[in-house]
């Protein structure tokens, strides 16, 4: 069996974001079986615009499209902005679905979450499960990951140095591996 291909989607373009250091220690934690890619091209995703989707989605658009078909799962790892989605990625997620069907319907979909403050990105995680509910994709319902009181769980360099966290992100991906499988019909890994 060929392990499960995870992109992991960073909805922060900050040079120093937690949430895209939350998703590089998962690499790490990441359960035998389990392969996870970060996706670095949220940036280059232009304004979601009809007529220009009309015309043929932009190349970056495609190239998100395909690295999300050829995923066996997504794991979005979401700031909070003003108790909501950060308007980056839902731009990127509006783009990706588009298309009958999407590339997003029933595709396995992990959220996790980091910030600063004390609530560990839990009314955008909310969010998000109400967009996703439109595109048809299965989010995980427990364990929630909400990493709050980021600025003391990494180290200056973006490393994940908090024990807890890392454990927690660890049994995180390991219930993902399941709900992967669950939607796949892929056998859950022998743990
Ligand atoms: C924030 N931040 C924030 N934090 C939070 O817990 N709840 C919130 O509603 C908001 N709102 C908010 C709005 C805007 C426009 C910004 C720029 C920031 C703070 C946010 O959690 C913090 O900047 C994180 O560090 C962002 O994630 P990255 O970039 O570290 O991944």
């Amino acid at each position: 069996m060929p392990d499960a291909q995870v992109l992991a989607i960073p909805g922060s373009l900050r040079k120093g974001s937690f949430n895209r250091s939350l998703l590089v220690a998962a690499q790490d934690l990441a359960p035998s079986g389990m392969r996870i890619e970060v996706f670095e091209g949220l940036r280059e995703i232009p304004p979601y615009d009809q007529d220009v989707q009309d015309q043929g989605a932009p190349g970056p658009v495609r190239a998100f499209n395909e690295s999300i078909k050829a995923a066996d799962g997504l794991i979005i790892a979401s700031p909070e902005y003003n108790y909501s989605v950060p308007g980056v990625l839902k731009n990127a997620i509006d783009w990706a679905s588009r298309g009958k069907p999407s590339v997003l319907e029933g595709k396995p979909v992990g959220l996790i979450g980091a910030s600063p403050g004390n609530f560990g990105t839990v009314r955008a995680q909310l969010a998000w499960r109400q967009v996703f509910l439109f595109t048809n994709s299965p989010v995980m319902l427990r364990p929630e990951l909400l990493v709050f009181g980021a600025a003391d769980r990494f180290s200056k360099s973006g490393e994940l140095t908090d024990n807890d966290t890392r454990k927690f992100l660890r049994e995180y991906l390991a219930a993902f591996a399941d709900w992967i499988a669950l939607h796949s019909r892929r056998p859950a890994p022998v743990s």
